[in-house]
Formats: C-alpha cells, sequence, structure tokens
C-alpha cells in the first residue's frame, strides 16, 4: 500500500518505520516540506520511505494516519486538504491531551464529542477509524513487547475501512481476537478518555510497557 503520514512526532516515526519494514511504500508530512524529523526520518528508512507537506502525504496515500496532537488535527488536516483526503481511510491516532498547565495533562474534548468525531464530521467525505490511541507507540507496532494479549480498539462508521485496518493492525501483529471493534465514530469518546487512566499508570510503569486488557 501507499501511506501517509501526517505528522512528524515520536508516532509518526514508529508507526511509518514499522509500515515501510513491512513493505509499503510511505511518505512523512509536515507542515513545512524540509521539517528536520521527517527529512531525517525518510533519510533512515531506505526508499521506500519519502517525505514532505502534510498535503504531499495526504495526496500520495492510500491510508492516512493522523499522528498530530489531538488539539491540532483539524488544523493538520485542513492543511492536508480534503481533496487529498476524500474517499479515503484515515487512521486517527490522537489524544485531545493538554499540556498546557502541566502535569497531568487536561482533556480538550470528552463527554459528549471526540478528536475522532470532530474529524469524521469536518471531512464527511472521509472513513476515519480510531484505533491504536490507548497504548504506547511501541507497543502499537509490536504488540509482544507486553506479556499475554493484551486488547487494541476500533471505532468508525465504515464496515469496510475498518476491515482494512484490521488487516494492518493484524499486520503489526495483534491477533484476530485481540481487536475489539467498538462500534461508531462516537466510540472514540471512550477511547480518549481512558488517557487519564493510561498517564496515571505510566506514573507506575514508565517504561510504558504497558496496555489494557479486556476480560469477558
Ligand atoms: N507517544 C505515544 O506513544 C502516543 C500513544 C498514543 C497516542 N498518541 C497520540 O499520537 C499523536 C502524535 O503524538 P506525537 O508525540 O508523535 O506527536 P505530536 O508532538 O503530538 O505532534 C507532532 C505533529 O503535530 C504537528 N503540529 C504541531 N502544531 C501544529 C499546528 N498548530 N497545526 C498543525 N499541525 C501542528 C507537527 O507539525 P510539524 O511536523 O510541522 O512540526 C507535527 O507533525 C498525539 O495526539 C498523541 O496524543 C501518542
Amino acid at each position: 500500500m501507499k501511506i501517509g503520514i501526517i505528522g512528524t512526532g515520536m508516532v509518526g516515526a514508529t508507526l511509518g518505520s514499522k509500515l515501510v519494514q513491512l513493505g509499503h511504500e510511505v511518505k512523512m508530512g509536515s507542515r513545512t516540506a524540509n521539517n528536520e524529523n521527517a527529512v531525517e526520518w525518510a533519510k533512515s528508512n531506505g526508499s521506500k520511505a519519502s517525505a514532505g507537506t502534510f498535503s504531499d502525504a495526504a495526496a500520495f496515500g492510500d491510508v492516512i494516519f493522523n499522528c498530530t496532537a489531538g488539539g491540532v488535527s483539524l488544523n493538520a488536516l485542513k492543511l492536508a486538504g480534503s481533496e487529498n483526503l476524500k474517499g479515503k481511510v484515515l487512521v486517527d491516532v490522537a489524544n485531545p491531551l493538554d499540556f498546557s498547565k502541566g502535569m497531568p495533562p487536561t482533556l480538550t474534548v470528552c463527554n459528549t464529542d471526540s478528536i475522532g468525531e470532530q474529524i469524521q464530521r469536518t471531512f464527511p467525505d472521509v472513513k476515519v477509524v480510531k484505533s491504536l490511541n490507548t497504548m504506547n507507540c511501541k507497543v502499537m507496532v509490536e504488540p509482544s513487547v507486553v506479556p499475554g494479549d493484551s486488547s487494541i480498539f476500533l471505532a468508525g462508521n465504515d464496515a469496510g475501512a475498518k476491515e482494512k485496518v484490521r488487516g494492518i493492525l493484524e499486520s503489526f501483529g495483534w491477533k484476530a481476537g485481540t481487536i475489539i471493534d467498538l462500534g461508531d465514530i462516537t466510540a472514540s469518546r471512550g477511547t480518549e478518555m481512558v488517557l487519564p487512566l493510561w498517564m496515571r499508570l505510566y506514573g507506575l510503569y514508565p517504561n510504558q510497557s504497558f496496555n489494557f486488557r479486556i476480560v469477558k
């Protein structure tokens, strides 16, 4: 597949590198054409990796990953361009964390709305799938760093888009039974609102190699 990564932080780099290792072509986008992180990431990931603007990455990808801070995600995706995103699957990994008043962060949106829903409302032609946001990025791409089988969530309005994302998750090593489809995009609220709990656990387990497991 051709994949566009919107975001040059740790999450974009980790997902991008894993996707390249799996044989996909990946373009990482930034607000600027020559972002230092993006250029460095592309250089160290070989010929299948490239860098450009948000708009370049969105135009390039058949599947897009939103890897920007939740509070700026709508702005980043507007810069990516609705015409470049139209009809595509967009995996939203963002969390609405606001660190501006120090630790612990607060949520910029919660209870009756979420970043996933804001993106879906703003870009109705995009198939938004919320996933991966409830764990550290090393766990996202290598679930076995957490002993045993832990859980990962999917939420989105389009069944075909969720199947596509399920396939990507399985290629990362997530076993079929550990991927939990929570339903439509409003389920993003719950997965974003576990972040205060995740932050608290991070205080206890600073190496971040932990995850939630749903037991029935
Ligand atoms: N760290 C984790 O393991 C983890 C786990 C789960 C979920 N998440 C979530 O994943 C997302 C990405 O996290 P991250 O730490 O990798 O990156 P980040 O620092 O949250 O975001 C980096 C990106 O945000 C863009 N950006 C900053 N200000 C902007 C603005 N005003 N308008 C548009 N774009 C702007 C930057 O653009 P430039 O490239 O131009 O600088 C950059 O591409 C976050 O929502 C985070 O909560 C993180």
